[in-house]
């Protein structure tokens, strides 16, 4: 298999859509939290290989802060796209949405920049394909990703 060097982040862009049904509940009858973390989490994964065309492990997962509950039966959204890439490592950016798929009202539930390393069939990290910047918001994710970068790397994060 011959690896781009250079790939758009268009090509790599991912969205997963999740009926939210009881057993995704917690206590209160809402989404438990770690279910939409873990869709976050799938999603960016996916994205990441996409891009590598590499399998591909989380490193870092910046914080997530859940603004509205999501209810059983709603249609869970979520969507990733590369935002920054190093030499091995991979930042993508994921937004979630929640749906209610009678009423169509959607709200933002959540975003989380989430950073995956490329892997070589040794299991050690690999170089990965550059980032074709293709609009001015490619630009300016890749400039915040370098310093979001900078700032997880200089804090162990
Ligand atoms: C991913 C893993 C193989 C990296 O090994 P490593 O020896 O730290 O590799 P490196 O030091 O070469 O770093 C690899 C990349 O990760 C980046 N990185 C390292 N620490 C990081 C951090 N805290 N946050 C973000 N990126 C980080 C490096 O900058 C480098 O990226 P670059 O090549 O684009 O500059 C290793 O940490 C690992 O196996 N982690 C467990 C992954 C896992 O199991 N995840 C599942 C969920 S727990």
């Amino acid at each position: 298999m011959t690896l781009a060097t250079k790939k758009s982040a268009t090509s790599s862009r991912v969205a997963l859509h999740h009926l939210m049904t009881p057993e995704h509940a917690n206590a209160l009858g809402n989404v438990h939290g770690g279910v939409i973390m873990r869709l976050v989490d799938e999603c960016g994964a996916i994205c990441a290989m996409r891009h590598a065309r590499r399998a591909c492990v989380t490193i870092a997962i910046d914080s997530m802060t859940f603004r509205e509950p999501v209810h059983v039966g709603a249609l869970l959204m979520c969507e990733a796209r590369v935002s920054y890439v190093g030499r091995t490592s991979i930042e993508t950016s994921v937004r979630v949405h929640s749906e209610n798929p009678i009423t169509g009202h959607t709200t933002h539930t959540n975003s989380a920049y989430v950073v995956y390393v490329a892997l070589g069939t040794d299991g050690r990290p690999t170089p990965v394909p550059e980032l074709e910047l293709e609009t001015d918001e490619d630009r300016t994710l890749f400039r915040e990703g370098a310093e979001r970068q900078r700032h997880r790397m200089a804090h162990g994060e």
